[in-house]
């Protein structure tokens, strides 16, 4: 059995269909891409696997163990992160004070481990001079920061929800070699959510495609790139 299994995962907003009968797996030291046009259901998926909503119907698999009905904060500790399409740090605390705060509030550290901690996980993204605001930083500072946060919770699996959204070409290129350092360093499962193609060639082993909340397409990036029903899938969004 996989790190994470969902089978038949299916959530309703009233009558759209957001997520369809997904099943998919993600083991450690994979990194899967999720891709799809804008509204197939790629947030949701990661919202319902970290406990945001509830499924209607299917079921999550952590570890061998049913997940499909725990808050997020087990789920959180039980070793699934994942970051945020819209990112709300909070403003009146420092890059340290953020990332701190997933060590104080998951792992339940006392402030100097937290801070010690919060250093070194930056450190190794290289993310530095740590007293500044969060309003002094970069683009590229601030998805280092997102992620440091969620590994702080030391998972084994991580979603990335469009980390590269707003990144220039070399930022792009930086923040792929890092998440694949993670992954390996840390022997953990990543999914990514990306729109620009080039990231997800480069960085996954595998990719599932979704259309209106269905999978449509899964395997390897170079096969699925060629499927006809992704080409109309993805003509179709921009038209
Ligand atoms: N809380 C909600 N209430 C009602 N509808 C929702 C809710 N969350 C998502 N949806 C709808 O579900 C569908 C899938 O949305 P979702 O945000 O998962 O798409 P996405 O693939 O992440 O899109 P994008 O690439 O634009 O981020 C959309 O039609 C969206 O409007
Ligand atoms: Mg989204």
């Amino acid at each position: 059995m996989s790190t994470l299994e969902t089978r038949g995962l299916t959530r309703r907003f009233g009558g759209l269909v957001a997520v369809n009968n997904v099943s998919f797996s993600l083991d450690r030291g994979e990194i899967l891409g999720v891709i799809g046009p804008n509204g197939s259901g790629k947030t949701t998926f990661i919202n319902l696997v970290s406990g945001v909503y509830l499924p209607s119907s299917g079921s999550i698999m952590f570890k061998g163990r049913d997940i499909t009905s725990d808050a997020p904060h087990l789920r959180a500790r039980a070793g699934i992160a994942r970051t945020f399409q819209l990112i709300h740090p909070l403003q009146s605390l420092t890059v340290r004070e953020n990332v701190m705060l997933g060590f104080l509030f998951s792992r339940g550290m006392r402030l100097r481990q937290a801070r010690v901690e919060a250093d070194t996980i930056c450190g190794s993204l290289g993310l530095e001079r740590l007293d500044r605001g969060v309003a002094e930083i970069t683009m590229l500072e601030t998805k280092k920061m997102e992620i440091a946060r969620a590994l702080a919770n030391n998972p084994e699996i991580l979603f990335l929800d469009e980390v590269m959204a707003g990144l220039n070409v070399d930022e792009t290129r930086e923040m792929v070699g890092l998440v694949q350092s993670v992954s390996r360093r840390h022997n953990i499962g990543v999914g990514v959510v990306e729109h620009v193609m080039s990231v997800i060639r480069d960085l996954t082993h595998r990719v599932i495609v979704l259309e209106n909340g269905e999978i449509i397409a899964a395997g390897p990036y170079e096969e699925v790139s060629r499927n006809p029903r992704v080409i109309a899938a993805y003509l179709g969004g921009a038209a």
